[in-house]
């Protein structure tokens, strides 16, 4: 499948009172047509800040861009001005977004229909009528009992699931081709997290879009991912085939994820280690590995030369990383 997204050496930086905060320091990937991606991290390791660069939606200042392209399409999107009408309309159809909190992202004071129909009627030229009906129809897709009645509720009279149906719903209206979930299931049951990652992953397939999947739970994304990426401090330290990854971890950091993660085909007794020391403070980072000081592998090396790039090992799995494990 052809790419459909490249982001090459994005950097994006927030200036605070104490210095620099790299909250995305030179990292680079893609998404293809039809692709299911998975982006895993820690809290802080700038998920949510590269997909918001992606689509020019950082709090400028304090937040920056400061170098890289943005590849959709075959254009720079880091050409176009955030607020002009070329990034207005890559939101509205070419690359959505399904928020953490949706009842940040939901409007309380319109309903849910006119939220949905908004963009239908803007980004689509639907006529009222029309895009009422495929409110609905959104709706029931996302599995909204009732649609037609439920269209003229408030966002607070419905669940935190079915809120984020609604999200799920909104960003499909547009037909987009790649959608980005950033922990679209965290505020939820575990249950209703899996029903709502199976209705994601259906639908971006019928709707032959991408989909990238943001979380810190490699957990979460094993059935559903093809490809991930894992980053931490603001930089990928691992990326490959989901079969590469899960099969043969090779950074320190994703093998620490892993052995945080439930799994039920486990033979009784597996101990689950959380992953010692504290994340990095992304102000002031050192120019070595900045996983080191909570690595049980490091060697000499890695206290003294610089974090290496990443380093091809096989067919698509790169990693960045001096030790052999
Ligand atoms: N507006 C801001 N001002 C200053 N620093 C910021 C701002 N937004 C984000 N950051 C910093 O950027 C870093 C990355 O944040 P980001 O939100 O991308 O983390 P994340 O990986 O999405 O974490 P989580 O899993 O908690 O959502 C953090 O260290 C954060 O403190
Ligand atoms: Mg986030």
């Amino acid at each position: 499948m052809p790419v459909l997204l490249e982001v090459k050496n994005l950097k994006t930086y927030f200036k605070v009172y104490h210095g620099l905060v790299k909250a995305v320091d030179d990292i680079s990937y893609h998404i293809k047509k039809k692709e299911i991606v998975g982006l895993v991290g820690e809290s802080g390791c700038g998920k949510s800040v590269s997909q918001l660069s992606v689509l020019q939606l950082i709090p400028t200042p304090p937040g920056e861009i400061v170098a890289g392209q943005i590849i959709f399409e075959g254009q720079d999107l880091l050409q176009f001005e955030a607020n002009g009408d070329e990034m207005r309309s890559i939101r509205g159809g070419g690359i959505a977004m399904v928020f953490q909190e949706p009842m940040t992202s939901l409007n309380p004071v319109l309903t849910i229909g006119r939220q949905l129909t908004e963009g239908l009627e803007l980004h689509l030229g639907m006529d009222v009528n029309e895009a009422r009906n495929r409110a609905i129809e959104l709706l029931s897709m996302v599995g909204i009992p009732d649609a037609d009645k439920r269209i003229d509720d408030y966002p607070h009279q419905f669940s935190g699931g079915m809120r984020q149906r609604v999200m799920i719903a909104m960003a499909l209206s547009c037909n987009p081709k790649i959608i980005i979930a950033d922990e679209p299931t965290t505020a939820l049951d575990v249950t209703t997290q899996a029903q709502l990652l199976e209705l994601m992953t259906d639908l971006v397939s019928r709707f032959n879009a991408s989909l990238v999947i943001v979380t810190h739970n490699l957990g979460v994304i094993a059935r559903y991912a093809q490809r991930l990426y894992v980053m931490y401090a603001g930089r990928i330290v691992e990326s490959g085939t989901a079969k590469e990854i899960f099969g043969n971890p090779r950074h320190p950091y994703t093998i620490a994820l892993l052995n945080c993660v439930p799994r039920l085909d486990e033979e009784e007794g597996r101990k689950l280690v959380p992953i010692e020391g504290m994340p990095p403070n992304l102000l002031n980072m050192p120019i070595t590995c900045a996983f080191k000081p909570r690595c049980p592998y490091h060697i000499e090396r890695c206290g003294q030369d610089p974090w290496p790039d990443l380093k091809l090992i096989e067919g698509q799995h790169y990693v960045r990383c001096y030790v052999e494990t």
